[in-house]
């Protein structure tokens, strides 16, 4: 799939730009086709094509690829509701019927090259290469606009499309949570719809080995596996072995033949990571005879954050890394393969003995030089196999070969450092593509990084920074998000983090850099909308959402409320009878002036289309002095996450949000008079944390009773210690607990500061709510 400089936009497409601000223009009004990524050139020409149950889809005679596409394309066209069409073969002779899609080869260069031609005789789909086919194919279904009784009609259009870039990817952490087979062939599918085409898939780390190695059995037999941090899941035990339920998987070799040829057929390629040297636990944990005396992994450990643990440099070693790399290649066909080589830990090689007598062996100065050592072997072992070496920018050492690809994630400057060298780059730097991070700051959004990476910010997204140069860019094969999947615990996350962020990491990657107009962007995603429905693609609404925020108003029987949302999109509609928001609810367009109690319900839409889920907020006098972790302010943002309580372990988990060096929050100007009793839920969280000497700088106030307290202070956590909540209730409890206090009285207006006197790090007390308290009038 990756077909190299040769997939690039020849010069003439840049005439095209011209045409497609015409085009873009023209999509932005109603009924304009929802196209992502946006196409090079197109032009709607008018007479519109009409999809039936009885249009046959054509292929070229003796052409394979060109028939699964046709078939892909059939089968896309039922989810939106069409019978499956009939294929047939095109013979050059025979009279064709009409109307008909058609299928069609024509000379070209670029592999991923097509274009589109529909009038009301006709849709043609033409490429010079099997990805163009597909590309063609998906296109066309993004065009089809359903009539609601079995057909669908395809507005007049000729594009010509090409990629800007030949690497569009996205990568998946399987290892720090697995993910089914079934599930990673859904992201292929939603890949393909939007023309990306590198699934970068990370399978070993610490937490976890999730590849089957023949030779080796024990790294999924023992490094798949895990028990959960925390201690509701020491708590879970499993009955056939009386110890706490593992928590693991991983892809044996049939299943990854099934997904890789899965993938080849939508023209996805993917790139697996078998992360060296570092990042070892899992197979140091299955065997320690790979890693550096005395230091011994016992278990596959459970913490997220960097592990000292290394493999050593033996020739043992790299006897097993050959053996490893021979099932690697033999599965994944594709042309790379990923070899890591982030956040690599010197300590355990500068402490071992054994490693100093290697290094004189093997002619290195220092323990530094161990990691290029480390590539250049590897690298080597795969040239051997005749496949390129890509890595994490760690790699770039000044041995590094000039063959070697640079997957710059320290942000960009790796790419830069590697396309001034002559190596080939690409970028997928954090934060800028990191999937990992949440994508709006609403209290729903859910477990994440807590700094926001919008969509917006996504489709903002600049791969040909000025500092690149011409010269340079030219080494760029492109770009690719990161979904690192410590806080994405289920597929749901998964694709919630992935998309539809995924979409605009798509537009960047594929379509010309000008124009770039992310509200026309929006007004494509939300035609694209409903298929993503169809499709059973979950992308996350946090674009369209209603955000409902409330100000209760002096005498406390009133809210005023207001609506909106972080794309400013669509309509939002709400309801305070209890019904669901329909496309016929009042719009939200003035603040709503509400009597207490009420129930805000929103959803958000364009015409008769649902944009969001529909959104319920309760306000009452007894929610008014109520705010979650995530509407108070953190008092840092060093480690800033919203985590998941590690209980209950089957149902719905409290969220905390909290900055993990500084656990504490701030409630901003809280007006104190009449408030006569404080309650908070607490929960209690395991520090699954691996940050190595920062967490002794990780101090708390000293409790005056066992457990410990919820402290709150007036003005500033340095103020005056207003009252204590007791933990000891909570002690007892897995999940969270709400602690109840009398409060002292006070007037005024404060800021207030919870943190948590405690006797130790752990248990890691974090507040999911707290609530001012006024008697009802
Ligand atoms: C990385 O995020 N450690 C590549």
């Amino acid at each position: 799939v990756l077909n190299g400089r040769g997939a690039q936009a020849p010069r003439h497409w840049r005439a095209a730009v011209l045409s497609l601000a015409l085009y873009s223009a023209v999509a932005a009004g109603a009924g304009a086709p929802a196209l992502i990524p946006v196409p090079r050139d197109a032009r709607l020409t008018g007479s519109a094509f009409a999809l039936t149950a009885a249009t046959p889809i054509l292929v070229p005679e003796r052409d394979a690829s060109a028939r699964r596409s046709a078939e892909y394309l059939a089968g896309l066209l039922t989810h939106l509701g069409l019978p499956a069409l009939a294929l047939r073969t095109e013979r050059a002779g025979e009279p064709r019927p009409a109307p008909a899609i058609v299928f069609r080869r024509r000379p070209g260069t670029g592999l991923e090259d097509y274009a589109v031609a529909v009038d009301g005789g006709e849709a043609l789909l033409l490429a010079h290469g099997d990805a163009g086919l597909l590309h063609a194919a998906v296109t066309l279904f993004q065009l089809a606009v359903t009539d609601g009784s079995g057909g669908a009609s395809i507005p007049g259009i000729r594009i010509e499309d090409a990629p800007r870039y030949p690497w569009r990817g996205l990568m998946l952490d399987s290892a720090r949570h697995y993910q089914s087979p079934e599930f990673i062939e859904s992201l292929i599918d939603w890949m393909a719809l939007h023309k990306l085409n590198v699934l970068h898939w990370h399978l070993t780390d610490d937490q976890g080995w999730r590849l089957e190695i023949h030779a080796y059995p024990r790294l999924t037999e023992v490094g798949a596996w895990r028990v959960e941090a925390g201690d509701a899941p020491a708590h879970d035990l499993d009955p056939e072995t009386g110890e706490p339920r593992r928590y693991g998987g991983y892809y044996d070799h049939p299943t990854v033949r099934r997904i890789v040829r899965y993938a080849r057929e939508r023209h996805v390629e993917i790139v697996p990571e078998i992360d060296l040297p570092g990042h070892a636990s899992a197979a140091l944990a299955a065997y320690p005879e790979l890693g550096v005396p005395p230091v011994t992994v016992a278990a596959v450990p459970n913490s997220w954050g960097v592990y000292p643990h290394v493999f050593n440099i033996d020739e043992a070693t790299f006897r097993f890394l050959e053996q490893v790399l021979d099932e690697v290649t033999e599965l994944f066909p594709g042309r790379y393969v990923h070899v890591g080589g982030d956040e690599v830990q010197l300590e355990e090689w500068q402490a071992s003995a054994r490693v100093a007598t290697r290094l004189k062996a093997l002619h290195l100065k220092s323990v530094a030089d161990i990691h290029g050592y480390f590539m250049r072997r590897l690298e080597r072992a795969l040239v051997r196999r005749g496949r390129r070496l890509i890595g994490w920018d760690e790699i770039l050492t000044p041995g590094l070969s000039r063959s070697a690809t640079v997957m710059s994630w320290r942000g960009s400057a790796g790419a830069i450092e590697a396309a001034t060298r002559g190596n080939d780059t690409v970028l997928s730097p954090d934060p800028g593509l990191y999937l990992d991070h949440r994508q709006s700051d609403a209290p729903w959004e859910g477990p994440g990084r807590v700094t926001v990476l919008s969509l917006a910010d996504v489709y903002g997204f600049d791969p040909a920074p000025p500092a690149l140069g011409a010269q340079a860019s030219r080494h760029v094969l492109g770009l690719q998000a990161n979904a690192w999947t410590e806080h994405m615990r289920t597929e749901a996350r998964v694709a919630h983090m992935m998309f539809p962020r995924a979409a605009a990491l798509a537009e960047v990657g594929w379509s010309a850099p000008e124009p770039r107009d992310f509200r026309d962007f929006l007004a494509r995603l939300a035609g694209l909308w409903p298929k993503y429905a169809a499709l059973g693609l979950p992308a996350a609404d946090s674009v369209f959402a209603p955000r409902i925020e409330g100000r209760y108003l002096e005498g406390g029987r009133t809210v005023e409320v207001t609506l909106a949302n972080q794309g400013r999109y669509g309509q939002l509609r709400y309801t305070v009878d209890g019904s669901e928001p329909a496309a016929a609810s009042p719009l939200a367009s003035e603040p709503l002036l509400l009597a207490l109690p009420v129930r805000v319900r929103a959803a958000t839409f364009q015409d008769r289309d649902r944009l969001s889920k529909s959104y319920a907020r309760d306000f009452s006098a007894a929610l008014a002095g109520r705010r979650a972790s995530a509407e108070l302010k953190l008092c840092g943002n060093a480690i800033a996450l919203t985590l998941e309580d590690d209980a209950p372990i089957a149902g719905p988990r409290a969220q905390f949000t909290l900055d993990l060096m500084h656990p504490c929050w701030i409630y901003p100007q809280a007006s104190l008079a009449g408030i006569t009793r404080i309650s908070a839920a607490v929960g209690q969280i395991p520090f699954n944390f691996e940050i190595g000497a920062e967490r002794a700088k990780l101090r708390f106030p000293p409790p005056v009773t066992a457990a410990g307290e919820l402290q709150i202070l007036l003005d500033s956590c340095e103020g005056e210690l207003w009252l204590r909540l007791p933990l000891a209730p909570a002690a007892v409890s897995d999940a969270t607990t709400v602690l109840e206090a009398e409060a002292p009285a006070r007037g005024g207006t404060h800021d207030l500061c919870l943190r948590f006197a405690q006797p130790s790090l752990e248990p890691f007390w974090a507040l999911d709510w707290v609530d001012l308290e006024r008697p009802a009038p």
